[in-house]
């Protein structure tokens, strides 16, 4: 019986064999450049669902699986990966991943994991094995938040990108302890409004927090005596005044530093100091040439550069009376003219009744007199 079994299942395994194409080399399947010994192999858009069917050549350096339909559930996906011992780049951008992989590539450098339907930026402890890794793209993914926890495998990062991530906010730890090689932040098409993080880290070169929520500029910022360029390009920053970290730069030597604000909502009248400072020579702003007043009306539009500040009419500022005021403000002189009338009223009409009365008396009186008189 269990001899028929056996014959049964070997029968089994040889028609799923027979199905099955054979396992192809990966350059039978992918464009790469060299077919005996690869460096590198493109495997966009094959509709990969596993890897299972397929040989890769330990010599590949430079590996792109994006627009796929992987997901690395499966435990032999991942070794296959984790054998290629050689890459160095691995682009993984586009598959349903919904996990970040546990991998374990002593020589990789790069890795991109776009658009792969991740909740979260947890690296599995595996990537302490990675010791080369430095460059990291985790854009168009819903993350929402970091946490401090997510990235701490990443000890040896440089370059992060986490741009179209609907980034709400960062913890205040998240780079504390993979701070030391981090040169540049990536965080396009978020939607912070603060930076609290950016403490923990000393040796930036470059943050990108174009297309964010920032109201003003934070003064986290200040720390950076050699960080070479910061942007917040497409936020709602409308005043810049002496109290910003801009005025704190400028009796330190920085140089080398550069800003970049074009399209935010500038209130020019509250941001006179800004104006002075843009046509100074300690001005960082390297797209002044573009920025335009949002506010007061009278200047929407204007370029800041345009504007002299001595001949500004700013008079109505900082009070701006607004409709509601104004409607306000009506109904109370209303309110008042009607008390002031009726209390007219009253005592105008009070007084002419006494004064009638009196008069009355008084005709009275003389008549009665009068009467005496004639008696
Ligand atoms: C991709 O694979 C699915 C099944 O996994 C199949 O239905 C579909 O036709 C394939 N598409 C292409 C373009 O090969
Ligand atoms: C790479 O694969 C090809 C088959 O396509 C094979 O001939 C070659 O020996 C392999 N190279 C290495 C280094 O494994
Ligand atoms: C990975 O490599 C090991 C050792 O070389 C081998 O035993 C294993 O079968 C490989 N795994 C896969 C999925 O290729
Ligand atoms: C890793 O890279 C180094 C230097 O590029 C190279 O000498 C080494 O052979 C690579 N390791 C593997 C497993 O390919
Ligand atoms: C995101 O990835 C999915 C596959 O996971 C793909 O169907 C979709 O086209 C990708 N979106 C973009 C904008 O590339
Ligand atoms: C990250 O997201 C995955 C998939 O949604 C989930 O299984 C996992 O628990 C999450 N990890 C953390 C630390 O929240
Ligand atoms: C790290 O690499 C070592 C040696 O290759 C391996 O034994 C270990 O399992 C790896 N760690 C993880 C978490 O993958
Ligand atoms: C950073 O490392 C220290 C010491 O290794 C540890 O105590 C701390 O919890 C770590 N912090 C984070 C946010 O990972
Ligand atoms: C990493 O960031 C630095 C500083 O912005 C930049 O010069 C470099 O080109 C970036 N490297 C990669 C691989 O993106
Ligand atoms: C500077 O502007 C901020 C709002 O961005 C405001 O809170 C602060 O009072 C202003 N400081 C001065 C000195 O006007
Ligand atoms: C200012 O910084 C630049 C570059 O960082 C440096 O070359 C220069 O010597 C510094 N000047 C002073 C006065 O510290
Ligand atoms: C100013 O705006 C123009 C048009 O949008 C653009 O081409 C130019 O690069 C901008 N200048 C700077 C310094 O950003």
């Amino acid at each position: 019986m269990k001899f028929t079994i056996n014959h049964l299942l070997i029968g089994l395994l040889f028609l799923i064999g027979v199905i099955h194409s054979e396992p192809r080399n990966v350059c039978d399947i992918c464009v790469c450049d060299h077919l005996d010994n690869p460096l590198v192999a493109r495997c966009d858009e094959k509709n990969l669902t596993t890897l299972t069917e397929i040989i890769f050549n330990s010599t590949i350096e430079i590996l792109s699986l994006s627009h796929n339909k992987l997901t690395f559930k499966s435990i032999d996906d991942l070794d296959k990966i984790n054998n290629i011992t050689s890459l160095k780049t691995l682009i993984l951008s586009d598959n349903p991943l919904s996990l970040i992989p546990a991998l374990s590539l002593p020589n990789l450098t790069d890795l991109q994991l776009m658009n792969t339907s991740l909740l979260n930026a947890t690296f599995p402890k595996s990537f302490l094995n990675c010791t080369k890794l430095q460059t990291v793209v985790l854009s168009n993914n819903q993350l929402v938040k970091l946490t401090s926890n997510e990235l701490k495998s990443l000890v040896f990062l440089t370059n992060i990108t986490i741009d179209d991530a609907e980034l709400t906010s960062i913890d205040h730890d998240t780079f504390v302890n993979i701070s030391q090689n981090l040169h540049s932040i990536s965080l396009e098409s978020n939607s912070l409004q603060s930076a609290e993080f950016l403490l923990s880290i000393m040796n930036l070169v470059s943050v990108n927090f174009d297309k964010n929520h920032f109201k003003q500029l934070p003064m986290e910022i200040i720390q950076f005596n050699h960080a070479k360029q910061f942007y917040f390009r497409d936020n709602q920053i409308s005043v810049i005044n002496e109290s910003s970290p801009l005025a704190s730069w400028i009796n330190t030597n920085t140089s080398d530093m550069e800003i970049y604000l074009n399209n935010n909502p500038f209130d020019c009248c509250e941001s006179r100091w800004f104006i002075r400072y843009l046509i100074g020579s300690q001005n960082l702003v390297k797209d002044s040439i573009n920025l335009t007043c949002a506010l007061p009306k009278t200047y929407a539009g204007k370029r800041l550069l345009d504007l002299r500040v001595e001949s500004m009419d700013c008079s109505t500022d900082p009070f701006h009376p607004s409709k509601a005021h104004i409607s306000k403000l009506v109904v109370l002189v209303a309110c008042l003219i009607s008390i002031v009338v009726f209390i007219v009223i009253v005592v105008g009409a009070t007084l002419y009744r006494r004064n009638r009365g009196h008069f009355r008396n008084r005709r009275g009186y003389e008549q009665i007199r009068g009467v005496n008189a004639d008696a």
